[in-house]
């Protein structure tokens, strides 16, 4: 499984990706139904498969026709694609993957009873693997999903949020599903209870990582190259890292301990930060365009992006810390390439 991409762009894909992706499209074809009339728009539109691509992975399996992990895998992929479906309708978006949403599309009802078809056909997937604990941490990853929306929702231009709060609003909303993908391969591969361990927490800290890193391109991304609108968070009053260091007024942190110190002289113009979030969370929870404006620059001119990338970092080199006792195998090097490639992601 050498050279393994975080693209299905790539020609090193493994066999079983390869499978999966032939599932994928099977079911993403006008030939089936509903399923792929509806749902296969998004299969169809492409994404990284980061997460069939960790289920294989972390199984330790290359038997190319192994077909429970193929189920496993491609439940994976169909559980992402629903969450995305149904976030598409909770945001009212109108791109993603470079294409109309099908909220957009078809309206909300469609869209949602298309994310619902996949979650079933996801869940038939599973429960034809055969294993139980797949499909126990599968579903625990979806609750903690559903509870960070609801706290997201929640949060929604509270200026007061910490970093604390984000982070395990994030760990619930990405960091979990990409841990229940390296725990169920490692399941269906057999590891030892050990190794299932060390592969769930090497999953949550890359999901750490990529939420970060895609919080960041939200502000230094273009809408082209992202395929859905940056400087979509602030708009909808999602308060993300750079934002959080900004309102705190803090400028720099230290080492990988994650140690955070306050920043001497307040810049930008804090009085004016704060009348913001006072405005924010007081007067019918928002704040202008223009008030959007200044954060975003205030965030640009500031060492934020880079302090966050620094925490991206951090959750980076945890997750390589924890392939430290897997040996050097092709799986083992190719998730170690996934930390880079995801750190990579956020310019
Ligand atoms: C995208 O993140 C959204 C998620 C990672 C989770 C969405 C989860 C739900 C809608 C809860 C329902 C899910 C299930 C599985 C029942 P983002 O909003 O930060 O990224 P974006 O900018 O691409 O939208
Ligand atoms: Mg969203």
């Amino acid at each position: 499984m050498a050279g393994l991409r975080f693209s299905n762009q790539g020609q090193s894909l493994s066999p079983l990706l390869q499978a999966v992706e032939a599932r994928l499209q099977e079911m993403g074809s006008d030939q089936a139904g509903a399923l792929g009339v509806y749902a296969g728009h998004m299969i169809r539109a492409g994404g990284k498969r980061l997460r069939p691509l960790l289920v294989i992975l972390c199984s330790g399996i290359d038997d190319p026709v192994c077909q429970p992990l193929i189920d496993i895998a491609t439940a994976a992929e169909l559980i992402h694609t629903a969450s995305l479906i149904h976030d598409d309708i909770l945001d009212q978006a109108a791109t993603r993957r470079g294409i109309p949403t099908l909220n957009r599309l078809q309206g909300n009802h469609t869209a949602v009873l298309a994310g619902d078809l996949l979650f079933a056909t996801a869940f038939g997937l599973l429960a034809r693997a055969h294993c139980s604990g797949a499909l126990a941490v599968m579903t625990d990853a979806i609750r903690d999903m559903c509870q960070a929306e609801i706290e997201q929702k929640e949060a929604l231009f509270q200026f007061s949020v910490t970093e604390g709060m984000y982070l395990s609003r994030i760990e619930k909303k990405t960091a979990s599903l990409l841990a229940a993908c390296c725990s169920a391969g490692a399941l269906a591969g057999g590891q030892a209870p050990e190794a299932v361990a060390s592969l769930a927490a090497y999953g949550r800290n890359l999901g750490l990582c990529f939420q970060i890193t895609d919080d960041l391109l939200d502000f230094t991304g273009d809408s082209a190259t992202l395929g859905k609108p940056s400087g979509s968070d602030l708009a909808q009053g999602i308060l993300t890292l750079p934002v959080i260091y900004l309102l705190n007024n803090i400028a720099f942190e230290q080492g990988s301990e994650i140690a955070i110190e306050r920043h001497p002289t307040p810049n930008p113009d804090q009085a004016r930060l704060q009348e913001i979030a006072r405005q924010a969370s007081t007067g019918g929870r928002g704040c202008s365009l223009h008030d959007q404006e200044y954060i975003k620059q205030a965030v640009c001119d500031s060492p934020t992006l880079s302090m966050a990338y620094r925490k991206a970092l951090y959750f980076a080199q945890e997750a390589a810390g924890y392939l430290d006792g897997f040996a050097p195998e092709k799986s083992c090097t190719a998730l170690l390439g996934l930390v880079d490639q995801v750190l990579q992601r956020h310019r």
